[in-house]
């Protein structure tokens, strides 16, 4: 779908979309167009249940007289309410609307409302936002599908005044925007082809962007002593892999140490052999969505020209069992050189997560350090598919992450890390082991895991196991895989990372 904004001008063709406020109060362009149609706005209104609700749209066919085949009602609920994230989410609804209508080409005319809460630029860019995340589809492997089938919309173009100011805010967006389908493509591709090997390989698209990638094969693994990530591999006909991306945006600040993204890349988890029950087991192929978001983040910064300094980190492995899989009651040596006794070889993520941690820190010394693993089931328990679980050792830097999920909508809770919950994880025979013997608090005791391995940097672990795949559409985002992560870092980092 191509994505257009220009000066205000009634369509030659297609649809013509223009906003109704709540009570079916008209725009500028609505009344301006009730008047040159003889009042076809109005009275289409007044024969249906159209309030001019947010998410309430409204199909007409044109009449005689005006060289568009239809006009859209769309409701803007109260424009006082419209900020930047209901422009996206009105983006992203509308797109869905004319998809399912058999239309190819829209106009929206996109005005300044007195009372609004944004103006007429912003409101069109970040509408352009939304309905690039909506129309995002992963259809490559559809060999079949009738046109017919298929979205319809190929065009959609935003009229508003100051054409260069829409599209200068809407330049960065977009550079996001595409990192959020990169990640959304990684996350969505079977794990027959997408493995530790081949996503490493993809990540080699940064370069394009500026970012150095380093990629670490099983050899240099060894050498450095990532017992507890290439444990976890062991198992695979697939060798392991860790990529580190360093993008140098403010290689001049006076503080250059780095913001740290640290992801959890199981290609495929089968648990191990501790092995999960079949049914679902396919939900694992996006077990490494917390590296896709890191990889994504990273683009996106890069890609944008954010002034900061930033690491990525993914640990990439496949969790199979076999003849050479680990088992439970191994003892592995970590990159910490701290012993783990693994006790569920399908408590893995924290396994891989501890020694690309250690490793970030060790060598980078950020000044914060953020992980984002799909860790646990438990954290769907507690919070469903509505927030991700933070835990972490900084309270100031979990209420950056939040006000970055709020302002996204990417949205973050704090669960509590503690002593007690610690003391579960001590081991008899190793240093420390990879569940505790009860059931609670299973988010909890991944994230107490994960803090043995971060020493004193500010952290904060985001448990996106609810978050990374969505099984309905939302009006920015259709089913599948959602890339949660990279627009709330990139916002995280935005608001409070970046040198002005
Ligand atoms: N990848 C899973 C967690 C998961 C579950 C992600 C459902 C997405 C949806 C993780 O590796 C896992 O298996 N965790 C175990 C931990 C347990 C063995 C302590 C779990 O949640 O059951
Ligand atoms: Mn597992
Ligand atoms: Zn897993």
């Amino acid at each position: 779908m191509k994505i257009a904004f220009s000066k205000p001008e009634a369509p030659a063709s297609g649809a013509y979309v223009v906003g109704i406020l709540e009570d079916r109060k008209l725009t500028p362009a609505a009344a301006a167009l009730d008047k040159k149609t003889g009042g076809v706005v109005t009275r289409a209104m007044a024969t249906t249940r159209f309030k001019g609700k947010k998410d309430e749209f409204l199909d007409v066919v044109a009449p005689k007289g005006v060289p568009f085949g239809r006009i859209v009602l769309a409701g803007l609920g109260k424009i006082d309410k419209l900020d930047a994230k209901g422009a996206e989410a009105l983006g992203g609804s509308l797109v869905a609307h004319l998809n399912k209508t058999g239309e190819t080409q829209a106009t929206v005319s996109v005005e300044q409302i007195a009372e609004g809460a944004i103006g007429p630029s912003v409101m069109a860019a970040h509408m352009a936002l939304g309905a690039k995340l909506r129309a995002y589809r992963f259809d490559k492997y559809k060999t079949r599908e009738k046109d017919d089938a298929k979205p319809s919309l190929k065009s959609l173009n935003l009229l508003v005044t100051d054409v260069a100011s829409a599209r200068k805010i809407h330049g960065p967006l977009d550079r996001v925007a595409d990192a959020v389908t990169f990640a959304r493509d990684l996350v969505s591709e079977p794990p027959n082809v997408l493995y530790p090997e081949s996503l490493a390989e993809r990540c080699k698209r940064l370069t394009a962007f500026g970012v150095k990638v380093e990629i670490f094969d099983e050899k240099q693994l060894e050498k450095m002593g990532a017992g507890a990530l290439l444990g976890v591999g062991q198992g695979s006909a697939r060798p392991s892999r860790m990529v580190i991306l360093q993008y140098q945006g403010a290689p001049k600040a006076k503080d250059k140490r780095p913001v740290a993204f640290v992801g959890k890349g199981v290609t495929f988890d089968t648990g191990g052999i501790s092995i999960k029950p079949s049914a679902g087991m396919e939900d694992m192929k996006w077990d490494m969505a917390g590296s896709a978001a890191v990889i994504g983040a990273i683009e996106a910064l890069a890609a944008r020209h954010a002034k900061v300094n930033a690491i990525g980190a993914v640990g990439l492995v496949e969790n199979m069992p076999g003849h050479n899989a680990q088992r439970p009651s191994d003892i592995v040596r970590s990159l910490s050189g701290k012993t783990i006794e693994v006790l569920n070889t399908d408590a893995e993520g924290r396994l891989v997560l501890a020694d690309v941690l250690w490793y970030v820190q060790d060598r980078f010394k950020p000044k914060a350090m953020f992980d984002l693993a799909t860790l646990t089931g438990a954290v769907i328990v507690a919070l469903g598919h509505e927030y991700a679980g933070i835990m972490g050792n900084d309270a100031a830097l979990a209420e950056k992450l939040t006000a970055a999920g709020e302002a996204t909508g990417e949205k973050v809770w704090r669960l509590p890390l503690g002593e007690a919950y610690d003391r579960d994880i001590d081991s008899p025979a190793a240093d420390v082991k990879n569940i505790a013997a009860g059931r609670g608090a299973g988010s909890i005791i991944g994230g107490q895991f994960l803090a043995r391995f971060v020493n004193d940097v500010p952290w904060v672990h985001i448990d996106i196991a609810g978050v990374a795949w969505s099984g309905k559409d939302t009006a920015t985002c259709p089913k599948g895989a959602t890339a949660f992560g990279v627009r709330l870092l990139d916002r995280l980092v935005a608001d409070n990372y970046e040198e002005a």
